[in-house]
């Protein structure tokens, strides 16, 4: 297992490119699976968790073609509509072909998704929904088993805020027969994403991006040309990066459109953060102070603070002037890299879902280990301003969701690099 290796003390400077956001292209490439025709994605980037999902897909008998950040699929010798466990239980967004499937086959076999790291992350919302839109499921032997003649539009609400949750409903919505109406609706830029290139592949669809989304069946889906996002949360991962380490940084081809809240956060911690529009171009700039000012938080759906922003922030509360409480509302066990920053010297106290983050004027570089995919890239940022030399295990974590971090930290002036572990 691979492990990065990170000499702290340096100051990020300079440029970089974002990547298309994995929580974007996810949803969309199972978007394929609604048409008979081909589906062209752009900026997909080039994750892990990205080759499972086309690895998964193709066994359905899915036509995958992947030239770097391009992706074409085509689905119209679409015949297997199964989700194996030794395939769902390394990704569990995999549960996002069972919309689609059951709208275009009219039956699906899931595997459940396991346990995950971050809590139980159960999927009895995507369930009732599709159980409202008439499909018949039933779970035994951990498989999701789901038939329907033809989904019908109903009025759907989940008893909480599920961003894959809405995407599953929307996009088996697409081909029901009838109006669908999502209440309570997540508003992510993502299930944004994910509705336009729906549109654009013939759905009619209104309202993504607020909390009630409305979604008129067609009989069939067209093909269709689309671009993946920027990723919002590498842009927030790396924004932290540079304020934690006093650095001055530019992000290409992002905006702070999709991130309002961090960097709300980001400026009261006392970094300067401009926003840079031209027709062709967006970027935002981070000027961080000498000294940042710990910064309280509460993650909650968006357009508040993100869940999956939470570690990597705390890494900053971590060497901030003053105390920082930090509620996680969203998941019930994500505060395992607590205990890991605590090994790097940082003085923090969990109470349930809270976190009280006392600033330390410097961190001291150890071993420590990923436990997820946002716990690492808290490890990375603590490691980049700890004393001395970080070593961070079992990051497989971290390629599941960052495209190149290290390459990109090194453009960047960190003193980092990959070794066997
Ligand atoms: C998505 O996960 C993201 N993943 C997660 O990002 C993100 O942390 C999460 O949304 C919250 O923003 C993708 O988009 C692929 P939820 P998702 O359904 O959809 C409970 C990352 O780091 N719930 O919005 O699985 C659930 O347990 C990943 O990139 C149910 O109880 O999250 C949680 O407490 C981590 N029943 C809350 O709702 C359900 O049927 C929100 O979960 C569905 C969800």
């Amino acid at each position: 297992m691979d492990k990065l290796v990170i000499e702290g003390g340096t100051r990020l400077e300079g440029e970089v490119a974002i990547s298309g956001a994995k929580n974007a292209a996810l949803p969309i490439l199972c978007a394929a699976l609604l048409s008979a025709e081909s589906l062209v994605l752009t900026n997909v980037p080039e994750l892990n968790d990205i080759g499972t999902m086309l690895k998964l897909l193709a066994q359905m008998g899915v036509k995958v073609e992947r030239e770097g950040h391009r992706v074409s699929l085509d689905a119209s010798g679409l015949n297997n509509p199964v989700a194996p466990y030794e395939m769902v239980k390394t990704m569990r967004a995999s549960i996002l072909v069972l919309g689609p499937l059951v709208a275009r086959c009219g039956e699906a076999k899931v595997s459940l998704p396991g346990g995950c790291a971050i809590g139980a992350r159960p999927v009895d919302q995507h369930i009732k929904g599709l159980q409202a839109m008439g499909a018949e499921i039933g779970v035994d032997h951990g498989y999701v088993n789901a038939r329907t003649a033809r989904l019908k539009g109903a009025r759907l609400f989940t008893d909480m805020v599920t961003v894959t949750g809405t995407e599953n409903l929307m996009m088996a919505a697409c081909l029901a027969n009838g109006e669908t109406i999502i209440e309570n609706a997540a508003r992510e830029p993502e299930v944004v994403d994910l509705a336009q290139c729906l549109v654009a592949m013939g759905a009619q669809i209104s309202g993504a991006g607020t909390d009630v989304i409305r979604i008129r069946g067609v009989e069939r889906l067209h093909g269709a040309e689309h671009r993946i996002m920027p990723d919002r949360i590498e842009t927030g991962t790396f924004l932290c990066a540079a304020a934690a380490t006093g650095g001055d940084v530019r992000l290409i081809g992002t905006s702070t459109g999709y991130l309002d809240a961090v960097v709300d956060k980001l400026m009261d911690a006392g970094c300067d953060i401009v926003g840079e529009k031209t027709p062709n171009h967006e970027a935002i700039r981070l000027i961080a102070p000498k000294r940042l000012q710990a910064v309280s938080i509460r993650t909650s759906p968006y357009p508040a603070f993100p869940t999956d922003m939470q570690a990597q922030f705390m890494a900053i509360n971590c060497v901030a002037e003053g105390t920082a409480v930090m509620r996680e509302t969203i998941f019930e066990n994500r505060f395992m890299h607590a205990v890991e920053l605590i090994r790097l010297g940082a003085d923090i106290k969990i109470d349930g879902n809270t976190a009280f983050v006392k600033g330390v004027a410097r961190l001291q570089g150890a071993t420590v280990m990923a436990t997820d995919l946002r716990a690492s890239a808290s490890l990375v940022i603590a490691g980049l301003v700890a004393e001395g030399e970080t070593h961070i295990e079992r990051i497989y974590h971290l390629d599941r969701g960052y495209e190149h971090i290290e390459a990109k930290m090194t453009r960047l002036g960190a003193r980092i690099r990959r070794e066997q572990a």
